[in-house]
């Protein structure tokens, strides 16, 4: 039995399984943050994970479509995407890339799949901003996999950086509002880590392949693929994989506190707000 826990180790405060949903032109996604079971966890506005061998659930893409006053974050697994946007910006996503775009102010985009075969599989994130950074310039950091740092912090256990630090090394997104922290984990059969996220941020774990216990001691549970643990009671991490390994998703975030207006693509502080960005956006001001 142990006394009392120095380490403050985090635990499952709640499960989330994602629910099937669309988007887009008819892409199929499982949403798991962003709906009825949870609409939001402070900054985090929504989370989807899209995954199918099937063109037909993705070939349709994400045609030109406004957003206003957060962030979106396109994780690739697997399949590449290409966007465009209204000011000129264009890029394509490969597998293992990253780009962590701000909308601020406004901008029109479009994400399309550049393949009619095969898989296509990955996460999209939405990230608030402050109300002071609502209206900023429209930002892209877009790194390809070989510009994403991985360490290997214990036996069987691989991190892939995406933002935050491990072990002394930083992955390369900047976003001081919110100092956000995505790691992609895999491990191992029976592999364990122990890792301290920022003490104070809202943080969850998304399993997406085997299975992993998460927690210390008698607090240790189980979480399955296409499971999410928001994650209460404080700030060490402790993963013990399973006996086929696991690969997970931790994300972590500064809450920030301020009202939430949202509707579809535009999320503000207040209506007005709102009301003011289905204005410009029809005015062409994006
Ligand atoms: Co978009």
């Amino acid at each position: 039995m142990s006394a009392i826990d120095p380490l403050r180790h985090a635990r499952i405060a709640r499960k989330v399984r994602g629910m099937p949903a669309s988007d887009g032109a008819g892409v199929k996604l499982t949403r798991v943050i962003g709906s009825g079971e949870l609409p939001d966890l402070d900054p985090f506005l929504l989370l989807d994970e899209f995954g199918t061998d099937k063109p037909e659930d993705y070939l349709a893409g994400f045609p030109e479509h406004p957003h206003r006053g957060f962030e979106t974050v396109t994780y690739m697994l697997d399949g590449r995407m290409r966007h465009r946007d209204n000011h000129g910006n264009e890029g394509l996503l490969v597998p293992g890339s990253v780009q962590w775009m701000t909308a601020g102010r406004g901008l029109v985009h479009s994400e399309m799949p550049e393949q009619e075969a095969g898989r296509m599989r990955g996460f999209q994130l939405w990230v608030n901003l402050p109300a002071k950074d609502k209206m900023t310039d429209p930002r892209y950091q877009e790194f390809p996999p070989e510009q994403l740092p991985v360490v290997h912090p214990a036996e069987g256990v691989t991190v892939k950086l995406i933002a935050g630090e491990v072990d002394g090394v930083r992955g390369p997104i900047s976003q001081p509002a919110t100092d956000p922290v995505y790691l992609d984990i895999a491990l191992a059969p029976g592999a364990a880590w122990t890792h301290a996220l920022p003490e104070g941020h809202n943080a969850f774990a998304y399993a997406f392949e085997g299975a992993l216990s998460l927690g210390e001691g008698e607090d240790a549970r189980p979480l399955a693929a296409q499971e999410m643990a928001v994650l209460g009671g404080g700030d060490v991490l402790a993963l013990k994989a399973g006996d086929a390994g696991a690969r997970l998703i931790v994300v972590a975030g500064r809450p920030l506190g301020e009202p939430v207006a949202r509707h579809g693509p535009f999320v503000m502080n207040t209506r007005q707000e709102i009301m003011q960005a289905f204005v410009d956006f029809q005015e062409g001001r994006f």
